[in-house]
């Protein structure tokens, strides 16, 4: 499968976020998230147009970055998508032939094959277009000995207090979920087949996935071997505004809806999630009741799972535990799910409706529904 790969793909090397204050949402991610900020790049390091902050938990990379005046190449962005996802970039072996092979297939390029170069080696990226404004980077740092990338120094070890540092056990990224325009669904499916050599998944439709107001229509694409997973959503026709018509409107567009962190632990990491003020969804208390008739058993305790207020799925290969963050900005945007498997490769279905409807709570408090 590997070699007739037209595209190969190793993993998702990092997720960049341009924000308006990377400064702060470094602070965040850290102590809220438990991510370690280990790199630096600005004035100080000779970077003039842009700060950016490198963030590292288990094989998770971050990293934010904000621009130093309105002349840098992004900072509109800021003004009409708030702070969010700019690019998903994806480890290859070869840049120059995935930025060709995509070019080819059709994908829009914004940066064509570029080497970085310092005293700790090259770094090489190429980057396109993905949904929206979200971009796609193919990057390679095997000649690359640094602690990033070129301009990225260490960070200045006087910035945070080892004693304030406390990680939760975040692993790994499991998927990366795009929201689309109402119709575009299948064109963007089709963008990751065609282009990417992606393939489907699962597909769900709106009898799966709808509430009396809100409704929504997902596809799972996956490249990379299975590493990398893509959820893409569009609204579907429901009597309210629905959350992905919600998103759309306030980031003014299509962009990444949320990503979902994988943990080995997901009551430990909750827990200490929670004890930093991370927010969460909640569900009612009879999604409790209900559940040991849906998933029969599994091992963890049903108890805390309620307490938390941890979702449970399965599919017949095993079963699932996931949560929700509200969304990290003003913007009911961005969020993050924090999710644990036994087995299963569910993104839970099963749970959309009692999810949905907390969110419409949610929505009704913003005055948004
Ligand atoms: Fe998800």
């Amino acid at each position: 499968m590997a070699t007739n790969d037209p595209l190969p793909l190793r993993r998702i090397d990092h997720v960049r976020f341009f924000v308006g204050n990377a400064r702060q949402s470094a602070y965040f991610y850290r102590n809220a998230f438990g991510f370690d900020v280990v790199a630096y790049a600005g004035l100080e390091t000779r970077l003039r147009h842009e700060a950016g902050y490198v963030l590292l938990q288990g094989n998770i990379t971050f990293v934010l970055a904000s621009p130093l005046g309105p002349e840098h190449p992004e900072s509109q962005r800021l003004v009409v998508h708030g702070d969010g996802v700019q690019d998903i970039a994806l480890e290859v072996e070869d840049v120059p032939a995935a930025y060709a092979t995509a070019v080819a297939r059709g994908a829009a390029g914004i940066v064509p094959p570029t080497l970085l170069e310092d005293e700790h080696g090259v770094y090489e990226y190429a980057t396109i277009r993905a949904y929206g404004d979200t971009t796609h980077s193919f990057v390679n740092r095997d000649r690359y000995r640094g602690i990033f990338a070129p301009g990225y120094q260490p960070i200045d070890p006087e910035r945070y207090s080892p004693a304030t540092y406390h990680q939760t056990g975040l692993a790994a990224i499991d998927h990366i979920v795009g929201n689309v325009e109402e119709g575009k669904m299948n064109a963007w499916v089709k963008f990751y087949q065609d282009v990417m050599g992606f393939t489907q998944l699962i597909s769900f439709d709106d009898k799966d996935i709808s509430t009396e107001y809100s409704a929504l229509m997902s596809k799972v694409v996956q490249g990379g071997n299975g590493r990398i997973k893509f959820p893409i959503n569009e609204p579907a026709q429901g009597k309210r505004r629905s959350q992905i018509e919600e998103y759309l409107y306030f980031y003014h567009g299509p962009g990444v809806q949320h990503i979902a962190l994988m943990t080995g632990n997901i009551i430990e990491t909750v827990k200490a999630l929670r004890a930093n003020d991370v927010s969460f969804l909640r569900v009612p208390p009879a999604y409790y009741e209900a559940l040991p008739q849906r998933i029969g058993s599994i091992k963890e305790d049903l108890e805390d799972l309620a307490e938390l207020g941890i979702l449970v799925d399965r599919d017949d290969a095993g079963y699932m535990l996931q949560i929700f963050t509200k969304p990290v900005a003003d913007r009911p945007t961005l969020f993050f799910e924090i999710i644990q498997r036994h087995g299963s490769r569910s993104f839970g279905k099963g749970n959309f409706k009692a999810l949905f409807e907390a969110i419409e709570l949610e929505q009704a408090r913003r005055g948004t529904l």
